[in-house]
């Protein structure tokens, strides 16, 4: 794979991978999905080594109802040393809620697309940017990091298209205000290698490399691709979500994340460190699939479930 307008840059020797599974992953899950659950989820992924996992979102339980408990969820971790665990707050009463449940670390979600903006968060791209901007001077006053994300970076479900130029735009606007790293965010998975990597030249005019990391759906199954075009591009922190849950409430046909078991496998073939121990997420990506009653989306969490001898094989045949 070449980049066209620039060359390569090195791979780098370490990636951070950002657990999604228990907020994106979730948040648009039918059935009901206890805090219980919801809780040993995310234990497990820590334990399988992962030190960034986001534990819920601080938003209208009207609009997405699978997130209501989050304060409860957060507030029944167990802290451990090394291991983040940021929430989603969409306004200042997110962020109040966030705080007083103990967030040490939330995440402001923006759009580079109108019409995708006033369908998730009901606002134009300015207001959400002026909401923003007290949330993040509030957090960071509180001694919270904030991080940001962009969504449809690569194209949106209702408008079609997205410039570059206006996913740089966002991306600048959200790091000038103050948050630490900017997301990426292939909303519906509709992205390419090359288009991927287009995008993040933009962004990377407006936005220092390091703090840009790439949110990658898989719906076109080209996630894995787009990350192999990020790392090509200098990117190393991915968003990712155990067994491949997932998918937008508000971006129909949007199905889940990458799989962190595919990443993993990815970066272990590629020499790239990522902390994280395969055999132990297997385990996990097996047990949430089993807990919500359908076999993992991951390919790689398929092939070694497969290998294995499970009581559960049946289902990955
Ligand atoms: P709104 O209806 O415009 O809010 O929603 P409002 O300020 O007019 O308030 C209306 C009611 O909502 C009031 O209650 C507020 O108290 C309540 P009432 O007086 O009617 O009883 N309310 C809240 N309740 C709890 N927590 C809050 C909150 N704020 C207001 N924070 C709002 C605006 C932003 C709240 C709403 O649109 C919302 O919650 N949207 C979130 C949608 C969402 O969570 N989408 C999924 C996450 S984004 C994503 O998945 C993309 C990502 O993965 C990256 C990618 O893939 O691209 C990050
Ligand atoms: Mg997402």
């Amino acid at each position: 794979m070449h980049m066209t307008n620039e060359k390569c840059l090195p791979l780098p020797h370490q990636v951070r991978i950002v657990e999604v599974g228990a907020r994106d992953g979730l948040q648009n899950e039918a059935q009901n999905v206890s805090v219980a659950t919801k809780v040993a989820l995310i234990e497990r992924l820590a334990d399988s080594g992962l030190q960034t996992i986001e534990a819920g979102a601080f938003v209208s339980p009207r609009w997405v109802p699978q997130m209501a408990d989050s304060a409860e969820v957060l507030q029944r971790l167990t802290p451990r040393t090394g291991v983040r665990y940021p929430v989603l707050t969409p306004n200042v009463q997110g962020l109040q809620g966030a705080l007083a449940a103990g967030a040490r670390e939330v995440a402001v979600f923006g759009a580079a697309s109108e019409d995708f903006s006033q369908k998730n968060i009901n606002c134009s791209i300015a207001e959400s940017l002026k909401r923003f901007r007290p949330l993040v001077a509030t957090a960071r006053q509180a001694g919270v990091a904030v991080r940001g994300y962009v969504s449809c970076a690569l194209g949106c479900p209702y408008q079609g298209e997205v410039l570059p130029a206006a996913v740089a735009e966002v991306a600048h606007a959200l790091f000038e205000m103050g948050c630490y790293e900017i997301s990426l965010g292939d909303t519906i998975g509709v992205g390419t290698p090359l288009r991927t990597q287009a995008v993040i030249e933009a962004v990377a005019r407006k936005v220092p490399r390091e703090s840009i990391a790439g949110h990658f759906h898989n719906t076109y199954g080209m996630a894995i691709a787009n990350i192999y075009a990020a790392l090509e591009a200098g990117i190393a922190v991915f968003d990712a979500s155990v067994a491949g849950l997932g998918g937008c409430p508000y971006a129909s046909g949007a199905s889940g994340n990458v799989a962190t078991e595919d990443v993993v496998w990815l970066m272990q073939g590629l020499g790239i460190e990522t902390g994280v121990d395969l055999d132990r997420l297997v385990d996990t990506a097996e047990w949430i699939s089993t807990e919500l009653g359908r076999a993992p989306a991951s390919q790689v969490a398929r092939a070694v479930l497969a290998k294995r001898p499970s009581p559960h094989a049946e289902l990955v045949r």
